[in-house]
């Protein structure tokens, strides 16, 4: 086959020796000097300012190789150095040339700027250059005709690279399960999407699911990812929502300035500032307040916020990471959660299953744990054969609920590794912790359904039973709402928001108090109700 270069002119390198130049190696002479590469054709791609160097550099390829003919061919770059305009005048070229069938085309990659370069790599590899890279160099003694190496993109050599670049997908993965060699197929997948997002896409990440399935860990390990690529240089700064209130929580998010409200003596960055450049795990999103929530949709998608008692708006480029086990779909129904905020943070929305949903991975999680611990005690931790089959069996058995998921299983494991004789964990432990976490589990149950069941807890029984199931749908759903809200007032405008706005009802909070009068239920008693779950809460 006729063999044809496309190559750039090199400005530098094919200019070299003013007296002496067939002493010196360059790299579009050198090209045509190889005994064993003939070519027919040579395009010689240059600037209209640079033609006497390419006529200069035509008839010396004449002279060594009278076979190769030389068109020289005028490309107008205003900067060799913009990839978005090489990239479209070398897919112009590519589109104007007309390749055929019985000619070899050699891809000259040694001239040009880099990005020339890489783009012609770019296109060579996506097929708008239908040939291979031919790249020269000057061998030890820096003279002609120096070396070439002919390089097949299709070839072995790149399926290699190919190759290394899936064991580091593979590699990523890993690290993103801790190592873990879980086998739940949802899981895996899950994983890898999250993979693929944590390196391509600076976009929020909303990390839902139940309590202790690894929604912290897995959001530091996303940092961790994204800061070992370089495509992180701050701070990973996490937050527990559930644990900001009032004045408080604005000033810690947002920060404020000094004399804003009493106590505030200083100047304060807030945590949003500090994540600049970083990542910002909001975790418990759900517990924010409606204010705060507004600051964050605004700071999220314009960068930009007011520090609280400034006039002046502080800049920050964070990163988003949120975490819940509510579900905000259902929040926003309820009036407690902006549907606007959830539409951006959801970006990338991923639920991580709880482990009951992954059975097929608590084998694999115990034999962490256990390596993890045997790390910690420089000496190996196990199960006596028995003892593993008992407790893995009832571990994947309905009777265990794993409530509070990987929270519940290390916290397993840490009390009968504790217990063992010399880290031996044996029937003697397995058997009493199985009978404590089905106590525990059954006493939680017990707890949350007094706590869920509304009705049942404001009112007796005996009227219980008077009621119709219409009424007690309707009543437990408005005494669910009226736990959410601080007072009748609020409860009010949030049941009767649509008669209020048409201003068919003038006294929204009257209207529900006569409601419950219906039932015999009083404001205060829903205060009482509300006491009594948050106790309940602190007390799991
Ligand atoms: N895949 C895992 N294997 C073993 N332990 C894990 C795994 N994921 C998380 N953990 C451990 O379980 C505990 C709970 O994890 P984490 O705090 O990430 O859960 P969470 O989903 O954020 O819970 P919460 O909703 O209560 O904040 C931590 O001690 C964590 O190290
Ligand atoms: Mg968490």
């Amino acid at each position: 086959m006729k063999k044809v270069v496309i190559g750039f002119l090199g400005t530098v390198l094919d200019r070299r020796g003013k007296t002496n130049r067939w002493e010196k190696w360059r790299p579009s002479v050198a090209a045509c000097q190889h005994e064993d590469l003939l070519i027919e054709r040579f395009h010689l791609l240059c600037a209209r300012r640079e033609s006497a160097l390419a006529e200069q550099v035509k008839s010396d390829i004449a002279a060594v190789s009278p076979e190769t003919s030389v068109i020289i061919e005028y490309i107008e770059l205003k900067n060799p150095w913009d990839f978005e305009e090489v990239f479209s005048k070398l897919l112009d070229y590519s589109h104007s040339y007309k390749f055929i069938e019985d000619e070899e085309y050699l891809l000259h990659i040694t001239t040009g700027t880099h990005v020339t370069q890489i783009c012609t790599f770019l296109l060579t590899e996506a097929g708008f250059f239908p040939g291979k890279l031919l790249q020269t160099g000057p061998g030890r003694q820096d003279t002609p005709p120096g070396s070439y190496e002919i390089i097949d993109l299709d070839l072995s050599r790149y399926d290699s690279i190919a190759r290394r670049f899936s064991e580091q997908t593979t590699d990523d993965i890993s690290f993103l399960k801790s190592g873990i060699k879980t086998r739940n197929q949802h899981f895996n997948r899950l994983i890898s999407e999250i993979e693929k997002v944590t390196l391509r896409s600076d976009m929020p990440i909303m990390l839902a699911g139940p309590t202790g399935a690894g929604k912290s860990r897995l959001a530091r390990q996303i940092f961790e990812l994204r800061r070992q690529r370089n495509k992180i240089k701050g701070k990973f700064i996490e937050v527990n929502c559930a644990t900001l209130h009032g004045d408080m929580a604005m000033s810690v998010l947002f920060g404020h300035k000094k004399g804003a409200f009493t106590g505030a003596s200083e100047n304060r960055e807030g945590l949003l500032k500090a994540a600049d450049g970083g990542i910002l795990f909001l975790d418990e999103i759900g517990e924010l307040g409606l204010d705060e929530q507004a600051m964050l949709l605004r700071a999220i998608e314009e960068k930009w916020y007011l520090p609280i008692g400034s006039d002046k708006e502080i800049h920050s480029n964070f990163q988003l990471i949120t975490g819940t086990n509510k579900d905000l779909r259902h929040e926003c129904r309820l009036g407690r959660f902006r549907q606007d905020l959830l539409a951006r943070i959801k970006l990338w929305e991923f639920r991580l299953p709880g482990l009951k949903e992954r059975p097929e991975d608590i084998a694999p999680n115990i034999d962490f744990e256990l390596q993890q611990h045997s790390k910690q005690l420089g000496k190996p931790v196990s199960f006596s054969c028995e003892a593993r089959e008992a407790y893995t069996r009832f571990a994947v058995s309905h009777e265990a609920s794993w409530s509070a998921n990987f929270r519940d299983l290390n916290n397993s494991l840490a009390r009968m590794i504790t217990l063992s004789e010399g880290n031996r964990i044996g029937h003697k432990e397995v058997k009493p912790e199985i009978e404590k976490l089905k106590r525990e589990w059954r006493e939680e149950i017990n707890t949350e359904n007094n706590i869920d069941n509304l009705c049942e807890s404001v009112i007796s029984n005996a009227q219980l039973d008077t009621l119709d199931l219409f009424d007690r749908i309707q009543l437990e759903k408005v005494l669910e709402l009226c736990k959410s809200c601080d007072n009748m007032a609020e409860a009010g405008r949030k049941l009767f928001n649509n008669s209020l706005q048409k201003k068919s009802s003038t006294n929204d909070s009257d209207r529900l108090r006569k409601y419950l009068q219906r039932f015999g239920i009083t404001w205060k008693a829903i205060e009482l109700l509300k006491r009594q779950h948050a106790g309940a809460i602190k007390n799991k």
